[in-house]
């Protein structure tokens, strides 16, 4: 299902950015901020009402942006190659994808979470593949176009409980960016971040494992930072800086108890 914005077609030029897990949390905070500095959007989810009141949102602050919006589940990979395709058409181009829906509801390995474990690493590791493919693919046939994968600190370590298949699919999302960036390296106009958010406001952070989210900053704060890394274009950027770039030099390096007692 896709829908368009009352004036679509009406604004030439400017640069799009399709952006999956827009119905909340971070990506909708980023639509909302990167529509404000005149990009185009291409938003989805599943929650489609989500994506119209954002929508709404989003025309009422910033009229001359053309939001286009469509029903996806990642998980549907063939739906994903689709969305990833119309959005072309219906733009003329695509500047950036940025992989950013997920989810963190697991399982410690062991008690039964079977089931839950692997939704985690199709969500946030498979689905990833299937989207890197698609934006990859456009990419390509463009000459032109910034990747962006969303990880996440944890996956500095393998973390416990409900928090492990997430912390692996985290690390294997920044693996396999890593892996698209060296493909690109003779490719000056296509560029690949990596990016690795500590805790920020949204949705997951709610119902977060374990209940524990050191260093939380507000959607708000997160988000605008979230932006301004992403326009740097730069291979990896840990949001916010400060104090996840000690954290993750840290959880690196000491003993797995201490790494235990931080997160
Ligand atoms: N918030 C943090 O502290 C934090 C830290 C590090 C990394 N991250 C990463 O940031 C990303 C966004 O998370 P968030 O914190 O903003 O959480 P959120 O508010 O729960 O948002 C998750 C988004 O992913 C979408 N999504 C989930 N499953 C999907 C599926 N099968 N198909 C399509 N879309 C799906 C959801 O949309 P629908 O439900 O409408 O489909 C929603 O828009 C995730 O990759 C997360 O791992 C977040």
């Amino acid at each position: 299902m896709s829908t368009s914005s009352p004036i679509a077609d009406t604004k030439k030029n400017r640069p799009v950015i399709l952006i999956t897990g827009a119905s909340s949390g971070l990506g909708a905070g980023m639509a909302t901020r990167f529509a404000k500095k005149g990009y185009d959007l291409a938003l989805c989810a599943r929650r489609v009402e989500k994506l119209e009141g954002l929508r709404s949102e989003i025309l009422e602050a910033s009229p001359e942006t053309r939001v286009e919006l469509a029903s996806l589940d990642v998980n549907d990979h063939d739906a994903v190659f689709a969305v990833f395709e119309d959005f072309q058409q219906r733009f003329g181009k695509i500047d950036r994808v940025i992989i950013n829906a997920g989810i963190g509801d697991g399982a410690p390995i062991g008690k039964g979470g079977f089931q839950k474990n692997k939704f985690v690493l199709e969500t946030n590791l498979i689905a990833a593949l299937a989207q890197s493919e698609a934006g990859m693919k456009i990419f390509r046939e463009q000459k032109e176009g910034h990747l962006v994968i969303i990880s996440s600190t944890s996956a500095f370590r393998g973390l416990r409980s409900g928090m492990n298949c997430y912390s692996t699919s985290k690390a294997a999302v920044a693996h396999m960016a890593e892996g698209i960036r060296a493909d690109m390296l003779n490719k000056p106009n296509i560029d690949v971040s990596t990016i690795f958010p500590g805790y920020i406001e949204s949705e997951m952070t709610v119902k977060a494992p374990n209940g524990k989210t050191p260093f939380i900053v507000s959607n708000d704060k997160g988000c605008d930072l979230l932006v301004k890394a992403i326009e740097s274009r730069k291979a990896k950027a840990i949001v916010p800086a400060w104090p996840w770039t000690v954290v993750c030099f840290l959880m690196k390096r000491l003993p797995l108890s201490w790494v235990m007692k931080l997160l």
